[in-house]
């Protein structure tokens, strides 16, 4: 209730704003687009006192990029950085460090202890004032103690709740191949820093207890950056610590397929244009590229049939992320405890991620005959939306359709 709906006497903003249950928690242009103009996203489009220095409406619309004060408040016309939204799903698995927590896209993005607990705060004060004054008080309210430990609760329940163990038995001979390079560390080289494309770094060759580490992986030296394009004030983005060290913190890649643009910038639109990233000189010139040369003896140089074949393992996995959520969420939408609202929304929930799942395969070609469950089961879901009569069959059969979808994808016990 209170991500969805607490204003903290500020803007009128919610959490729920830019991390929306029906898109991941997450918000792209074309998610923003669909928005009506008196949206509190859009704030500094129509309250003055937020006209100046609290987002760049063009960079927003166009790019879905908010302004972050991550070095202080002290110069708001030129200490600032654009960032994408990232989601909030699977955060038990992406936080934890040898270093302490590691929230946000440079892994200090919260004030005080650096908990998502703490997140909480620094989010109403960045995101939520009145005016860019940002006084405790009169500008918002902070959380109280009781609302930090339930807002990081309702998080913390988000999404997976368990790695992946890879080697997955995948079906699909392209995902199945992208796999095995991504865990390759003489080819793909991710799993290093993506162990179980989660967030987690490779205990073997970063140490046990490792956890989320940041990288200097040279996103932010690439060039023709889309924002930077606009000849918008786009100041160069440091990352963790003031001054900063280049290093951004690894994000999970599970929930990647379907919550593009990618990288901290939103400078790569597609998922393949992400992994073809690591082929780059941008990041074979960066520290991380360079540790990696030295480890292994070369960079990250892949033929372009193999990244649509790692892009295709992110899909397939991202595409069984989907599905086991919709199953999750029709079930949930059955229990007696659920009120009419609650029900409503885990379907209409259920209904986006089912579609995220058509989406993703299609959008690399990939398994037709699952796709053709996937839509049989987007079809029953939003009739039992819509129906009251019946549901409990239809729940059934769409359950059942998302077995079979998920049947075509990987191999079943
Ligand atoms: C105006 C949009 C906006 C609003 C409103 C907003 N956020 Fe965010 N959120 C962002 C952006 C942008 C980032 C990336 C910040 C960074 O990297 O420093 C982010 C990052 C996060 C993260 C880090 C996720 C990770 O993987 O490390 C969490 C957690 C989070 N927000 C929670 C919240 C909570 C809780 C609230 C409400 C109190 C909130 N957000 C309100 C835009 C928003
Ligand atoms: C040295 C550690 C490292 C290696 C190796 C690595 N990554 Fe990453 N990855 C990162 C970091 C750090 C980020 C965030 C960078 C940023 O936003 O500036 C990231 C971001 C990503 C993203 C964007 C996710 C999102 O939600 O925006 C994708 C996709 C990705 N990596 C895929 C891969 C693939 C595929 C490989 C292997 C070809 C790989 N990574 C190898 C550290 C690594």
């Amino acid at each position: 209730m209170l991500f969805f709906n607490e204003t903290f006497n500020g803007n009128g903003r919610t959490c729920g704003t830019c991390h929306p249950f029906t898109g991941n928690f997450t918000l792209n242009a074309e998610d923003i687009a669909a928005l009506p103009n008196d949206d509190p996203l859009f704030v500094a489009e129509f309250n003055p006192n937020l006209s100046s220095n609290f987002e760049n409406p063009t960079l927003m619309r166009q790019f879905g990029l908010i302004v972050e004060n991550l070095d202080g408040f002290g110069d708001l016309a030129n200490v600032f950085t654009m960032r994408g939204i990232p989601h909030t799903l699977g955060l038990r698995l992406s936080i934890d460090s040898r270093d302490g927590p590691r929230t946000g896209w440079s892994g200090d993005g919260a004030p005080g202890d650096g908990t998502l607990r703490s997140f909480a705060i620094g989010a109403v004060i960045q995101h939520f004032p009145l005016s860019t004054n940002r006084q405790a008080g009169v500008d918002f309210r902070l959380p109280t103690e009781d609302e930090l430990d339930a807002m990081e609760a309702f998080q913390l329940s988000l999404g997976r709740q368990e790695e992946l163990a890879l080697p997955l038995p995948l079906k699909g001979v392209v995902a199945l191949r992208g796999q095995e390079i991504f865990n390759d560390g003489a080819l793909g080289k991710c799993s290093a820093c993506h162990f179980n494309a989660g967030a987690n770094a490779n205990p073997a060759i970063l140490g046990p207890g490792a956890g989320n580490l940041n990288f200097n992986t040279g996103v932010a030296d690439l060039p023709d950056q889309p924002a930077d394009l606009t000849g918008e004030l786009v100041p160069p983005d440091d990352g963790l610590g003031s001054p900063g060290d280049g290093t951004f913190n690894t994000p999970t890649l599970v929930e990647a397929a379907d919550t593009s643009p990618f990288f901290h910038d939103n400078s790569v639109e597609t998922i393949e244009g992400a992994v073809a990233f690591y082929n780059s000189d941008a990041f074979n010139n960066s520290p991380s590229g360079q540790v990696l040369v030295r480890a292994t003896g070369s960079g990250i140089d892949l033929e372009v049939t193999q990244v649509i074949a790692v892009a295709a393992f992110l899909r397939v996995i991202n595409a069984l992320e989907n599905i086991r959520q919709s199953l999750e969420l029709l079930d949930q939408s059955t229990w007696i405890e659920a009120s009419k609202d609650m029900r409503r929304d885990l379907l209409t929930q259920a209904v986006h991620e089912t579609d995220d799942a058509i989406m993703v395969l299609t959008g690399g070609g990939l398994h037709p005959a699952a796709v053709t469950h996937l839509r049989a089961a987007l079809k029953l879901t939003q009739e039992v939306l819509h129906k009251h009569s019946k549901r409990g069959a239809l729940i059934q059969q769409a359950k059942a359709e998302h077995e079979q979808a998920r049947g075509k994808l990987i191999e079943t016990p």
